[in-house]
């Protein structure tokens, strides 16, 4: 699922420097310096049954890493939005990732529910997100998550991936089943949450 190892090495190499010089220039909206491993990658992702999955979020798509695996698992009818609040990401992935599937965003994942309303999006299977929870003022993250628990419907899912372990005690506030795991094949061990079941938020 995750990019092949052989594949496209010039353009990974190229996103990967570009990934980096930005995290120097935003750190605390980037997060890390390093893109996601493919095996963050693939764990990630892999409780998802993608091929029934018909609309998907990824807040934070940064260079594109999971955008990609995300698209060769999704099937053709299906359509992905990616929220980026860099301006350099959202050129790259618009430059790069030219799917017909594929909707980038230029703004923030704060404001998901007037994108989605723009895109005319009634329901979302599934919400992706790498943006750094722990390093965002805290009305932004409160607003953030509350826009994601409106948005994952009964039946939808959350996926989380994040260094700090500080976003749990905020998703349980807002969903009633949040599992957690660890993946430690990423240049910086990383904390998985899978998140469902949103309560009412007013
Ligand atoms: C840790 S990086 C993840 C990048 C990429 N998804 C990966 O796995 O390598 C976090 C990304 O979230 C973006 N970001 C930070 N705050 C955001 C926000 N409020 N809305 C949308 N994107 C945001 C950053 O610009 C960056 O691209």
């Amino acid at each position: 699922m995750p990019e092949g190892n052989g594949a496209d090495a010039p353009g990974r190499l190229r996103r990967g420097l570009l990934f980096a010089l930005n995290f120097f220039k935003h750190p605390r909206m980037v997060g890390t310096f390093a893109v996601s491993s493919p095996a963050l990658v693939q764990r990630l992702l892999a409780p998802v049954d993608w091929q029934h999955c018909r609309t998907v979020v990824e807040l934070g798509p940064g260079v594109g890493t999971i955008t990609r695996a995300l698209l060769a698992a999704m099937p053709a009818n299906a359509r992905l939005i990616a929220i980026e609040t860099n301006t350099d990401f959202v050129r790259e992935l618009r430059k790069t990732l030219p799917d017909p599937r594929l909707h980038v965003v230029a703004g923030s994942a704060a404001d998901l529910a007037e994108h989605l309303q723009a895109l005319a999006v009634a329901s979302v299977d599934v919400v992706v997100s790498g943006i750094p929870f722990s390093t965002m003022p805290p009305p932004a993250r409160e607003a953030t998550l509350d826009a994601v628990a409106r948005t994952v419907g009964d039946r939808g899912q959350f996926l989380v991936y994040q260094y700090s372990a500080m976003i749990r005690e905020p998703l349980q506030r807002r969903f009633h089943q949040v599992h957690s795991e660890r993946e430690w094949r990423n240049l910086v061990p990383v904390h998985l949450f899978r998140v469902s079941q949103p309560v009412a938020i007013p």
